[in-house]
C-alpha cells in the first residue's frame, strides 16, 4: 500500500479543524495537530480519538511562537499542511483589529517560513466567503472581485490570500478554500463547536435559545430584498467542509506544477434564508423556538451563496448533508454540552 501523507493541521482542536482531523484519519492519513487551545479545549481532541479509534499527535503550540513551530517541523516530516489556526469573530475583530491582524497574518507568516525551510510545499488555507463582501452576482463564483472588507477579520482573510498568491511563486502550492457558513456537528454527537460567550453566529444562537441558555433569538431584519425579507446564506455541514480538505490534499499531490494558487468556494450552492432556517430547525427538532424580528445587523450582506461548480469538478467534492441533518446534528451537540441528553 502507498504510504499516506503526513499532514500538519494547525488549529486542529478547533471546530472545523477537529472535524477535518477525523476525515483525514478515516482516509488513512497520518496526522499531527497543533493548537494553542486558546479557543478550544483538549476534550475535543479526546473526542476525535474516540470517534475514530485512532491515535494522532497533538501538541499545544501557538503558531506565533517561532521556536515552538521550528521544533514541530524539526521533529516531523510533513507532506502537507492545513492551516485553520486563526481568530474568526467579525465583531471582536472590529473591537481589536490589531489582535486579528497579528494572529491571522502572523501565524500564516511563521508557518510559511517554516514550510519553506523544511521544504513542505503543499498548503490548504482556510479562507471565507467574507472575502467577496456583497457580490454583484449571485451565486458567486471564484472570479468575483474582492470588495472592500466589512471588518478587520474579512480584511485579514483577503490579505492572507494575497500573501499566499505571492508566496506561491516560491514553490509553495496553495489551495484556498473559501468556506460559506459552516454549521452542524459530528453525527456521533461527540464533537462540535464551542462558541465563546454570546454567539454571533446564527446556528449556535438558535441551539442555545432552544436549550434555554438564551431567552430569545432575534432575526436581524425582515426587510431585505429576498423572498421572505430575511438574509440569504449558504449553510454547509461542518463534516462536508472537513471532507473537502482531504480532496484538496489529493488534488495538490496530483499537480505537477511547482507553483500554484487555486481558490475554491466551499458551499452547497443553495441559498437559505434566516427565517427558513429557523422554521427548518423547529420542524426537525420539534422544539418551539422563541424568536422575534429585530432591526438589521450593521455590516450584514443581504444575500450570498456559492457557485460550487469549481469545487465539485476540480476537487471532485459534493456536499452529503442537507440543512435538516445539519440542524439536527447541531441540536444533538448542544443538548450534549448542556447535559440535556
Ligand atoms: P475555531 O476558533 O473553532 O478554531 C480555530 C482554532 O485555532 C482554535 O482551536 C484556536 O485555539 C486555534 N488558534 C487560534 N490562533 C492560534 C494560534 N496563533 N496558534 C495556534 N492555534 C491557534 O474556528 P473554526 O470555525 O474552526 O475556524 C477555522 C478556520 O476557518 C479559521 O481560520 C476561520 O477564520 C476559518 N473560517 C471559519 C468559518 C466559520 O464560520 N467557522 C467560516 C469561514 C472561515
Ligand atoms: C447569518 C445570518 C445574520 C445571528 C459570518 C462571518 C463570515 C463567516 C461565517 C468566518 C445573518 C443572521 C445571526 C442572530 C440573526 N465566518 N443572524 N440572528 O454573518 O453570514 O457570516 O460567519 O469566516 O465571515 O461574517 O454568519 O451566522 O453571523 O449570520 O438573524 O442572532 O443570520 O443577520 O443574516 P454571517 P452569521
Amino acid at each position: 500500500m502507498k504510504k499516506k501523507n503526513h499532514v500538519l493541521v494547525t488549529g486542529g482542536a478547533g471546530y472545523i479543524g477537529a472535524h477535518t482531523v477525523i476525515e483525514l484519519l478515516n482516509a488513512g492519513y497520518e496526522v499531527t495537530a497543533i493548537d494553542s487551545l486558546e479557543r478550544s479545549e483538549i476534550r475535543i481532541v479526546e473526542g476525535v480519538k474516540s470517534i475514530t479509534g485512532k491515535e494522532f499527535g497533538f501538541h499545544k503550540v501557538d503558531c506565533l511562537d517561532e521556536s515552538a513551530m521550528e521544533q514541530v517541523f524539526a521533529t516531523h516530516r510533513f507532506d502537507s499542511v492545513i492551516h485553520f489556526a486563526a481568530y474568526k469573530s467579525v465583531n471582536e475583530s472590529v473591537e481589536k483589529p490589531l489582535l486579528y491582524y497579528k494572529n491571522n497574518l502572523g501565524s500564516l507568516m511563521v508557518l510559511l517560513d517554516a514550510m519553506k525551510r523544511y521544504q513542505v510545499r503543499d498548503l490548504i488555507f482556510s479562507s471565507s466567503c467574507t472575502v467577496y463582501g456583497q457580490p454583484d452576482q449571485i451565486p458567486v463564483d471564484e472570479s468575483a472581485p474582492f470588495k472592500k472588507a466589512e471588518s478587520p477579520y474579512g480584511a485579514s482573510k483577503q490579505l492572507c490570500e494575497r500573501i499566499l498568491e505571492d508566496v506561491a511563486t516560491e514553490g509553495i502550492r496553495v489551495v484556498s478554500l473559501r468556506y460559506f457558513n459552516p454549521i452542524g456537528a459530528h453525527p456521533s454527537g461527540l464533537i462540535g463547536e464551542l462558541p465563546i460567550g454570546v454567539p454571533n453566529n446564527l446556528v449556535p444562537y438558535v441551539t442555545q435559545t432552544a436549550a434555554g441558555v438564551r431567552q430569545q433569538l432575534t432575526v436581524f431584519g425582515n426587510d431585505y430584498n429576498t423572498t421572505d425579507g430575511s438574509c440569504l446564506r449558504d449553510f454547509i455541514h461542518v463534516c462536508d467542509v472537513a471532507s473537502a480538505h482531504v480532496n484538496a490534499i489529493d488534488f495538490l499531490q496530483e499537480q505537477k506544477s511547482a507553483k500554484l494558487f487555486e481558490a475554491f468556494n466551499l458551499g452547497t450552492g443553495v441559498g437559505v434564508s434566516v427565517l427558513e432556517l429557523v422554521k427548518k430547525f423547529i420542524e426537525v427538532t420539534g422544539v418551539n423556538l422563541n424568536y422575534k424580528i429585530g432591526p438589521r445587523r450593521p455590516g450584514d450582506v443581504e444575500k450570498v451563496y456559492a457557485d460550487p461548480k469549481k469545487v465539485m469538478n476540480g476537487l471532485k467534492w459534493k456536499a452529503k448533508y442537507d440543512l435538516g441533518q445539519s440542524l439536527q446534528h447541531a441540536w444533538q451537540w448542544e443538548k450534549k454540552i448542556r447535559g440535556l441528553v
